[in-house]
């Protein structure tokens, strides 16, 4: 039985006192009870310190990206996997849509990102997904399983998590119909199955991404192989993110 994970990403938002904030008021619907599924939430590099430090261990922690390079070096701007489980944090982005189109990151690069990920003891959470185009011409699972195939590192194991998040859902307001979610998480699990093997690709996790909110968020979680989801613009609200997650209590 694979647990839920209930995702934030903050992206590049939130100054240090109403990071903080937001994680003290997710923390208050945390704290002393036994949930049936894992909070994370990866807030910019800038905070990372902060919020695992203000979270004690009660929710997980990642960071949105980590630098295509393992070890310490001359590379200005660019943060390592290590570094980031240095201070504390269990699980990493990479791949986001939002790298892969705006900052060039390839499935390549994805992938060598996700390897640096695992053996840092880190989980990636591997976000693929298509374009408006792409969906339009009717390549949206063809696009979607190369994705996989190509950004799923050799070090793969069942913690490794997906998040399927078409690119036009980011943001937008709009969500694929349910049947086009389930089709496509289903068959991520079948390219997974493939190349891994059932008992491995039925540990991994798929998320959804892409315009989640409270009003569609218990739908979309109980889609066939939607084993949870990550948030971006909700997740910057505490009552939303909440609302969200509370709908799998
Ligand atoms: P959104 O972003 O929830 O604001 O659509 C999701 C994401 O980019 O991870």
């Amino acid at each position: 039985m694979r647990r839920k994970l209930i995702a934030g990403n903050w992206k590049m938002n939130m100054f240090k006192e109403d990071g903080l904030n937001l994680v003290r008021q997710i923390l208050s619907h945390v704290e002393g009870q036994k949930l049936p599924f894992d909070v994370l939430v990866c807030p910019p590099f800038t905070l990372l310190s902060d919020v695992c430090h203000a979270v004690n261990g009660k929710v997980f922690v990642g960071s949105q990206d980590v630098s295509v390079v393992s070890e310490f070096g001359a590379f200005t701007g660019d943060v390592s996997a290590k570094m980031v489980a240095d201070i504390g944090a269990e699980y990493a982005i990479v791949g986001h849509s939002e790298r892969r189109a705006g900052r060039g990151d390839t499935d390549a690069i994805v992938q060598e990102k996700a390897f640096n990920t695992i053996e840092a003891g880190l989980i990636p959470v591997i976000c693929v997904g298509e374009t408006l185009e792409e969906r339009e011409a009717g390549k949206a699972l063809d696009i979607v399983s190369a994705q996989v195939r190509g950004s799923l590192p050799k070090n793969v194991n069942g913690t490794v998590v997906i998040a399927y998040e078409p690119v036009w859902a980011i943001g937008t307001g709009k969500i694929p119909t349910l049947e086009d979610v389930a089709q496509m998480h289903n068959t991520i699990r079948a390219v997974l199955t493939e190349m891994l093997g059932p008992d491995t690709a039925d540990q991994m996790r798929i998320l959804y991404g892409g315009s989640v909110k409270p009003g569609n968020a218990k739908e979309l979680l109980a889609v066939s192989n939607v084993d949870g989801a990550l948030i971006g613009g909700a997740s910057l609200k505490a009552d939303d993110f909440w609302a969200i997650a509370a709908t799998q209590l």
